[in-house]
């Protein structure tokens, strides 16, 4: 079928002029007086809709100006520029089809639900403007993801879903197994929680590569910023140390809001002006500043003045809250801070030992709104040190055996870092709850669509 996408309409309206043209799409509204109706059509193409003007002259008139919210149309007439108008042009319909009727029992006839309610309606939450507006926010995100490596040489590699490792080391893993006896591994086998480890074998071979995939977690906390399944960023890069994984992740957000800043103003105008007044001052103001560096040790003194305003009093050796996290990047930084050097005893196994003994090479950055975005680290390269570490955290170094045998042949310095996919989207949006920016997200309790 010869049909326009809206977006292309938007883009540039004259090319359609003079001519007949023909959109497709499910209808928002419909006012309707007894000559003549007009309708808010959207086709997911663009976050706008298109208004159709809908005549009397129509043959099936009387049976579209009944037409319920939701129907699939498609439209077929004269696009007319409207510069006096609310909208800049309209369509002058001279033929509608009626694709798919809508029952009047459809959920989304108000204008505004609750962002509650939309995620018991997850299969078609996606036509509304929030969720919609999110998750193609999410969209030109993951794009300018792969752009950013791309254009800088980064080998794309798909890391396992299935694994035999713990690559965190913290036990919270889905366990995979079929109807039938016996492991079908061998062994027992996970869904992966991070593509880190054979992440770090394929930069063993290539020097700079990046996974980008869905991880799974078995966290059984109900909060807004944790999901079961997640997708996750990962990139390694060899001969490199924490400071150029830090200015790696760095240029890598920036590099991302820009993107979205020049292709979704539609999206990020409607987040500033409903869900987070300020989104773009805050957007904007990254784009052009330096992002800020603290110790945990550091960090854990600035908090003590505002001890009495936290569930849980920051201590050092205890792993930072949410509650912390966002205090130190919303109050006491007033920007995306990286947090480094953290105790050895609160981060995973593969992390390098600092020279004090007591901490670890990590970085954590957190971010206004959501608290921890990235988690990463330069790696623990020396075998004996590896070896002991697995050991003392209570692994098997025999179940890692491969991964030390990584620092056997031609082991080297080495780093990278882990971005979580939706908390990166809720960060561009200005969205609270990861429930909102994933399509059908995944919760303890809840996989319902
Ligand atoms: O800090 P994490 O656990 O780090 C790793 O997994 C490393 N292997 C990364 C690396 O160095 N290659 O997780 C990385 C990021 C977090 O900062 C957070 O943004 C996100 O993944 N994340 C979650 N997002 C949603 N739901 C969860 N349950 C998440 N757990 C982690
Ligand atoms: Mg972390």
């Amino acid at each position: 079928m010869d049909r326009t996408e809206i977006r292309q309409i938007f883009e540039a309206p004259d090319a359609f002029l003079p001519g007949e043209i023909t959109v497709c799409g499910w209808l928002r509204t419909l006012r309707d007086s007894k000559t003549i109706a007009f309708a808010q059509v959207n086709d997911g193409s663009a976050f706008q809709s298109l208004q159709v003007v809908l005549g009397e002259d129509l043959p099936n008139f009387n049976e579209i100006r009944k037409l319920g919210v939701g129907t699939a149309i498609c439209a077929r007439g004269r696009l007319v520029l409207t510069p006096e108008a609310n909208q800049p042009f309209e369509l002058r319909a001279g033929e509608i089809t009626i694709e798919g009727p809508c029952d009047p029992a459809y959920p989304l006839q108000k204008k505004r639900h609750s962002l509650e309610f939309l995620r018991t309606i997850g299969h078609l939450r996606p036509r509304t403007n929030t969720i919609s507006a999110s998750l193609r926010v999410g969209s030109v995100a993951a794009h300018a993801i792969h752009c950013f490596f791309q254009e800088r040489g980064f080998v794309c590699a798909h890391t396992p879903i299935l694994t035999t490792a713990d690559a965190e080391g913290a036990g919270e893993m889905f366990h995979v197994t079929t109807d039938g006896e016996g492991e079908f591994f061998g062994k027992p086998a996970h869904l992966t929680v991070s593509g880190q480890l054979q992440g770090e074998a394929m930069a063993m071979a290539f020097g700079k590569i990046y996974t980008f995939g869905p991880t799974f977690r078995a966290e059984n906390s109900n909060t807004q910023r944790h999901a079961a399944e997640f997708w996750m960023v990962e990139p390694e890069i060899a001969f490199a140390d924490l400071n150029d994984d830090m200015a790696l992740a760095e240029a890598m957000m920036k590099y991302v809001i820009q993107s979205v800043m020049e292709k979704c103003p539609d999206e990020l105008a409607f987040f500033n002006q409903y869900v987070d007044p300020g989104l773009l001052e805050r957007l904007q103001a990254v784009l052009h500043s330096e992002f800020a560096h603290v110790t945990y040790t550091k960090a854990v003194e600035l908090l003590q003045p505002y001890r009495d305003s936290f569930a849980y009093a920051p201590e050092w050796g205890c792993d930072l809250q949410t509650e912390h996290e966002r205090c130190l990047t919303e109050k006491i930084f007033n920007a995306p801070v990286f947090v480094t050097d953290y105790p050895k005893d609160i981060k995973a196994f593969y992390m390098r030992m600092n020279d004090d003994g007591r901490t670890v090479a990590a970085m954590d950055l957190l971010v206004p709104g959501v608290g921890e975005i990235i988690g990463g680290s330069q790696r623990e390269e020396r075998y004996d040190l590896l070896e002991a570490r697995i050991a003392e955290m209570g692994g098997d170094p025999g179940q890692y055996q491969w991964y030390l045998d990584l620092r056997r042949f031609g082991g080297c310095k080495h780093c990278g870092f882990g971005l979580g996919f939706e908390r990166l989207v809720m960060y561009l949006t200005g969205m609270a709850n990861i429930r909102d920016v994933s399509a059908f997200p995944r919760t303890a309790g809840s996989a319902e669509f």
